[in-house]
């Protein structure tokens, strides 16, 4: 249970934030063309768009930040990241990376051998999703039943239908399928864990049949959390311990650093298969750097190594999910409809039962992430939802919206305070009881890359 106000940490160093008036904020949203991608930050107070690369970073991370050592080759710091990222995973060989998709992206190029094939996963991130079908193969999402009802509370709802995937090698064949994706928690599902049961099948399934197993580990810390407070037998296991499992159903993980990690950037890989790591590493100098930084500095490398470890602090982690859940029991409070129960990262608001008179084709998602930036300067982005997550399929070329039209509000790591997140609830309810004067929107511009329609495009008011 989360005891507000007991954080495992006090404020050393503040930002400071404006607030404008409401009219200044109408007018920010206008000129932007209904896209907060346009809008500086700075003119957003409360920013729930990500806990990506958002985290504060403690005084031990900066104090190694100092120790940065910037040679080329070998640097200190390299060693530090590599014996950490050993800890963390149980893997022996460990690449950086700038990023979670630059990571991501060697791993595909290493899997993915030939055009035509299906990689599954509970349900891929956008990137691994890109990633996949640039190299010519169909990325498909195999969540479970109850994942796909926002009502219908559950324990693991990031799980992957075992029946469905196995009806898949069965059909596809093995050869057709480059790997397996597990994503923990699970983004697409509203930050829903997956249970160690479901994640030991699954493996077990794909190891049966010769497909790959990958981990998107990018918040493997709070997915651990869940099994330890939810799955038997864990529950005097410490959540190192738990990851270190997880680990061991994979083949291949790959991490963005700036979710779970505590860090501003960084990602790596990891894995005990030594030609798929050799294979890795030469990509990964192409597109990204040398095999010992990756594209990251050595200070950089410093505060992932450290950061990583603070990133399985019990402690620190029952606050983290905790603040989730009080912003999830601020908005029940208010009559605000969420997807039940709240996850790892955030709290998604469910955008078609706040503007039921909203079309799914107008976006009730994203009036509502305006109507909230309006009325309080909170920003939380749709996700997913119909204006970034419809998608061509490449075999019937049948355009589909995802099943939600979800609006996250995700909580960055140690930054805000619980005061905040009650002045957030309060700002998602003004924008509710707007009802029906709020209205949708429509393209006057949109990126010829669908995946890219997460990132950008311009509205214009119905
Ligand atoms: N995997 C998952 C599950 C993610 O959520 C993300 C990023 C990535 C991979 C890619 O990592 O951004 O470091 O390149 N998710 C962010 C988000 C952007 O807001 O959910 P990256």
């Amino acid at each position: 249970m989360y005891i507000k106000g007991k954080a495992p940490f006090k404020i050393k160093v503040v930002e400071p934030i404006k607030w404008n008036t409401r009219a200044k904020r109408e007018q920010i949203i206008r000129d932007a063309h209904y896209c907060f991608a346009y809008v500086p930050a700075e003119e957003i107070p409360i920013n729930l768009l990500t806990d990506s690369g958002t985290s504060a970073m403690s005084q031990e991370q900066w104090a190694g930040m100092m120790r940065g050592d910037e040679s080329y080759y070998g640097a200190r710091n390299w060693y530090n990241f590599e014996k950490a990222v050993q800890d963390y995973t149980g893997f022996k060989y460990v690449l950086p990376a700038h990023q979670g998709r630059a990571a991501e992206h060697v791993v595909c190029r290493a899997l993915i051998k030939k055009p035509g094939g299906t990689a599954y996963a509970n349900a891929h991130f956008g990137t691994t999703e890109a990633h996949v079908r640039l190299l010519g193969a169909n990325p498909v999402n195999l969540p479970v039943p109850e994942a796909l009802d926002p009502e219908v509370p559950a324990d693991f709802k990031g799980n992957i239908n075992l029946e469905a995937f196995k009806k898949a090698i069965k059909e596809k064949g093995e050869d057709n399928i480059p790997f397996l994706n597990m994503v923990l928690v699970n983004n697409f599902t509203a930050g829903q864990p997956v249970s160690m049961a479901n994640l030991k099948e699954a493996s077990k399934l794909a190891r049966e049949n010769g497909i790959k197993v990958v981990v998107d580990a990018a918040r493997v810390p709070e997915n651990a959390f869940f099994i330890k407070e939810r799955e038997a037998g864990y529950g005097n296991k410490s959540i190192r311990e738990i990851c270190n499992e997880i680990f061991s159903y994979a083949d291949v993980m790959h991490m963005s650093a700036k979710k779970s990690a505590l860090v501003n950037i960084g990602g790596f890989v990891a894995t005990d298969d030594e030609s798929l790591y050799e294979e890795m590493g030469q990509w990964l100098i192409m597109f990204d750097g040398f095999i010992t930084y990756g594209g990251l500095s050595g200070r950089d490398l410093e505060a992932v190594a450290i950061g990583l470890s603070e990133g399985l602090d019990y402690d620190y982690l029952a606050h983290r999910v905790g603040q989730v859940e009080y912003l999830g029991n601020l908005l029940r409070e208010r009559g605000v409809p969420i997807y039940e129960p709240t996850g790892g990262h955030g709290v998604y608001v469910n955008g078609e039962k706040v503007y039921p008179h909203i079309p799914k084709e107008e976006f009730a998602a994203h009036a509502l992430s305006v109507e909230t930036f309006i009325e309080s300067g909170v920003y939380a982005a749709e996700n997913p939802s119909s204006l970034g997550w419809s998608r061509t399929d490449p075999e019937t070329g049948k355009y589909t919206p995802p099943p939600f039209e979800l609006l996250r509000f995700a909580i960055p790591r140690r930054v805000y305070t619980d005061s905040q997140l009650e002045y957030t609830a309060d700002g998602v309810k003004a924008a509710m009881d707007k009802g029906k004067q709020v209205k949708g929107f429509r393209f006057i511009w949109k990126p010829d890359n669908e995946f890219l329609r997460i990132f950008y495009y311009k509205l214009e008011r119905l």
